[in-house]
């Protein structure tokens, strides 16, 4: 294991550069970050039928998930324990009744215990048997799911599933609670984007209130020039215009908007934009959700105040669009992006094109906002990349200005940096009990 001072590293309110450019502080990364945490595999609902199945990376690990015979969704490691193939080389399909490795046919049930090994007798008198677990897929160590989004630990210690999601569960919550059947489905197709980044910044990012009124202001500002004039002539303008106009709110309004911190990094920035207009559709799904859950209750949920939730350290939820983005980090400077969006089930079509308006509109890389936060986090990466340009990135803004009540800090300023400072808080954590436990005694 590398020496590493995590004290020289990461300050209260400043880090060094290199936690998002080294390559030994990224593999200690993924093995004691990515690789321990409870970490986002998908939505049930992408697996509906036998067979079914969708890969995707945890930490360095590629895994599969897939609906078992008896209706369990599993999750194992995807790959053939003969000579180390993948079994499933696609995103997503149907396996059928079990996996079979292409190159050599070694077979499997869907629980990743060996079925068959084609001519057997060739490994008589060897070591290896199908008796062997060594022989079968491995399986993830701990797989829970809650409210239908499904979780993989690839270590059987640790906190459970609801103790690490702790008060951020509300991403769950919020995104179902706003379906009259308190249940979402996944569109199974994601946008899939590499970011030329350390997978950090997108965390960062995410609550950081000071960036939209300066990154996104060419977008926000025309955005919000041509919604008047639609409103002018129309008397209204469509729900999605607002989408794209919310960026140009200025920096004081910002500074309203507040953060709240959670321990583990997780953080909720509360919402800033009006999502409750009066038109038809929306009275109708209003009336769907007060037959559902009755006048006070739909009120309540359809009036939570949230923007985003972050689950850190690689999910952004966009629970009142019903939006998720996973991080899937490939290396210091790299990072697989996926992104997602889903529909609240029993809720009437326009609404589910309101969260189809926002992915196209927001979340998809062909959009202003997307590409333009694309662009900040490579330079971002290039500026650190620079040995001698400077060691330390800053995290000073509103130091100490925050209100801290039993281990959460809620920021005074909106724009506060105790979004990173609690991530940092986090971090350090989990990397300091993973240096601490490796050090001899
Ligand atoms: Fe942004």
């Amino acid at each position: 294991m590398p020496s590493i001072d995590l004290n020289r590293l990461v300050e209260p309110d400043r880090v060094h550069r290199s936690v998002y450019t080294d390559p030994d502080i990224f593999a200690l990364e993924m093995e004691h970050i990515f690789e321990r945490v409870w970490v986002y595999c998908g939505h049930e609902s992408q697996v509906p039928k036998v067979g079914d199945y969708f890969t995707m990376q945890i930490g360095r690990q590629p895994m599969v998930m897939v609906r078992d015979q008896d209706g369990t969704v599993r999750v194992l490691f995807n790959r053939c324990p003969h000579r180390g193939v993948e079994l499933c080389g696609n995103q997503r399909g149907n396996t059928g009744r079990g996996f079979v490795c292409p190159y050599h046919a070694w077979s499997f049930h869907l629980d990743g215990r060996i079925r068959a090994i084609p001519l057997m007798k060739g490994y008589e008198g060897t070591r290896w048997s199908a008796e062997n677990p060594d022989c079968s897929m491995r399986r993830a160590a701990r797989v829970d799911s809650y409210r239908g989004f499904v979780f993989a630990s690839l270590v059987a210690d640790g906190p459970g599933l609801l103790e690490f999601l702790g008060d951020a569960r509300v991403a769950f919550d919020d995104m179902c609670d706003r379906s009259p059947l308190g249940e979402v489905e996944a569109v199974p197709v994601c946008h899939r984007v590499i970011q030329h980044s350390n997978w950090k910044f997108f965390m960062e990012n995410q609550l950081d209130a000071l960036h939209p009124s300066v990154t996104h202001q060419s977008t926000g500002v025309p955005a919000r020039r041509v919604e008047q004039r639609v409103k002018a002539e129309q008397g209204k303008a469509p729900l999605f215009f607002h989408y794209l106009s919310a960026f140009a709110t200025s920096f004081d309004q910002w500074d309203s908007v507040q953060t709240v911190n959670f321990p583990n990094g997780h953080g909720v920035l509360k919402a800033y934009m009006g999502l409750r207009p009066t038109d038809p559709d929306t009275l109708e799904y209003e009336a769907l959700m007060k037959q559902a859950y009755g006048e006070d209750k739909a009120e309540a949920y359809l009036s939570r105040s949230i923007h985003h939730v972050l689950v850190y350290p690689y999910l952004s939820v966009q629970s009142p669009l019903q939006q998720l983005r996973c991080m899937r980090p490939v290396a210091p400077n790299r990072t697989l992006s996926e992104i997602w969006h889903f529909r609240l089930k029993g809720a009437p079509e326009p609404i589910y094109r309101r969260s189809l308006w926002y992915f196209n509109l927001v979340n998809s890389p062909a959009t202003m906002i997307n590409a333009d936060d694309l662009e900040n986090w490579t330079r971002g990466q290039w500026g650190l990349e620079g040995s001698k340009a400077g060691d330390w990135v800053s995290f000073h803004r509103n130091y100490g200005g925050d209100t801290e009540r039993r281990g959460v800090l809620y920021s005074n300023n909106g724009t506060s940096e105790v979004v990173m400072r609690n991530q940092f808080r986090a971090w350090k954590q989990y990397m300091s009990d993973a240096l601490n436990a490796g050090a001899p005694a």
